[in-house]
């Protein structure tokens, strides 16, 4: 049994029973299956297998900040994947599990003298290049180290995707990549700079992109213009057409995945170009759930409150963009109803995972999970109310693993210090 199925009426990953977890690792935990991840890598990577030719398979670049965990970036790096990355911090995590760092391309719209410095030193891929004075800082950078640094420029296609407009950003006023002008000028100062090796071009229209037809919009913008700046005598090898596959959480739209590598096939494809992407959330979205414990239940005048011991923020999704995370006891699946707000231990009403759910009836120290919180869970998590981190379990073939433990108080406190005139 791989991913997450009942077994003797339980919950569990890769055949492992949630309710063993618990046990070894306490709660709050996040909890991922290997066998989930593999089998997204595999859909992935099999339709383009199907579509495209042998020698134009693409790098699959996993968006490393949706699930930064060095065991999880490990595991898809043994899968095939590269890396995308947008920090150094990022950088030095893929490194050290292990990619390969012509795999590994650095995007983001802030890179600083030291990440610049870091990506040439290991030997990068790309930096994907996204306004004009970056453009200009690498250079220079790249000069006082007597090297030439690989890029691809950013473009914004001016296109709507993304399922939430905190998470879109391929339109005209996010503050993403090059438009069509800015562009064009970038590509004319390259003869004067002399450490920039320009390669192609990559985007990223957003995430939870769910129809073929957003991409499908983007993608039609390349074509003609790889075909301009081929022109005037720009090479364009590659071309990184990003991430935003979507999963589903509720009842979302799921892309169709043959649709989009045949886009791929009949838009990229014909420009003989290196294809990227950059998956992060379909990769490891479900293939994670926040598992919880519940300490008590609270009625109220008005409603009843499901407390459990996770909170927002081990998982701000809910809070910060109004996410639906279905919700799931471990045991008892299948009694009758009655309707929770979920709620966590922090100190604000934000702290609300869901409100008016309809779950099968629960009690005080019941385990229940938060599902399709293996992307931008952990990662996204923090220290707030001096909670500390809570562990990262991975799951395989009937086996657990923790790649990460529990925080203690103490190591929060390590780098804080109190005034020595106190
Ligand atoms: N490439 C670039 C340049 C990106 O900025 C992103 C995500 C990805 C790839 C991966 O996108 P994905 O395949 O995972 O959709 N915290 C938000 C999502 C932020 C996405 C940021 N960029 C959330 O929890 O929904």
């Amino acid at each position: 049994m791989s991913g997450f199925h009942e077994m003797n009426g339980e919950l569990c990953a890769d055949g492992v029973p949630l309710s063993s977890i618990a046990e070894a690792y306490g709660t709050p935990a996040y909890v991922y299956s290997a066998g989930e991840m593999k089998k997204q890598y595999m859909a992935l990577s099999g339709a383009m297998q199907e579509y495209l030719p042998a020698d134009q398979q693409p790098l699959l670049c996993f968006a490393c900040k949706a699930n930064s965990n060095l065991g999880v970036l490990a595991y898809l790096r043994a899968l095939g994947a590269g890396l995308e990355v947008v920090s150094g911090g990022e950088l030095t995590r893929g490194l050290k599990a292990g990619f390969n760092p012509a795999h590994i391309v650095f995007t983001g719209v802030g890179k600083t003298r030291d990440e610049m410095i870091l990506g040439l030193t290991s030997g990068i891929h790309q930096f994907n290049v996204e306004s004009v004075p970056e453009l200009i800082h690498l250079n220079a950078v790249a000069g006082e180290m007597n090297m030439k640094a690989p890029i691809v420029f950013r473009l914004n296609p001016h296109v709507t995707g993304g399922g939430h407009t905190k998470i879109s950003t391929g339109r005209k006023h996010d503050k993403f990549g090059l438009d069509e002008t800015y562009l064009k000028q970038a590509f004319d100062m390259l003869p004067s700079l002399p450490h920039i090796r320009c390669e192609g071009l990559s985007m990223h229209i957003g995430s939870q992109v769910s129809t073929v037809e957003s991409f499908k919009e983007a993608f039609e913008k390349l074509p003609g213009l790889v075909r301009a700046l081929r022109a005037q005598g720009h090479s364009i090898n590659r071309l990184d057409i990003g991430g935003g596959f979507p999963i589903i959480y509720k009842d979302e739209k799921l892309l169709d995945l043959s649709a989009y590598a045949k886009w791929v096939r009949d838009i990229i494809s014909p420009l003989k170009v290196e294809i990227i992407m950059e998956p992060g959330r379909y990769l490891v979205g479900n293939a994670g759930v926040l598992l919880s414990r519940v300490l008590y239940i609270k009625q109220t005048p008005d409603r009843q409150f499901l407390i459990v011991d996770s909170a927002m923020n081990d998982l701000i999704r809910p809070a910060m963009y109004d996410s639906y995370h279905a919700i799931e006891p471990i045991k008892n699946r299948h009694l009758p109803p009655v309707s929770y707000d979920v709620v966590g231990p922090v100190c604000e009403s934000g702290d609300t995972f869901t409100k008016d759910r309809s779950l099968p009836e629960l009690s005080a120290g019941d385990l229940v999970v938060i599902r399709s919180a293996g992307a931008y869970g952990s990662a996204m998590s923090s220290n707030y109310n001096t909670r500390p981190f809570i562990p990262e379990i991975l799951t395989h073939e009937g086996t657990h693993t923790c790649l990460r433990t529990r925080q203690t108080i103490e190591e929060i406190f390590a780098k804080e210090h109190i005034p020595n005139w106190l």
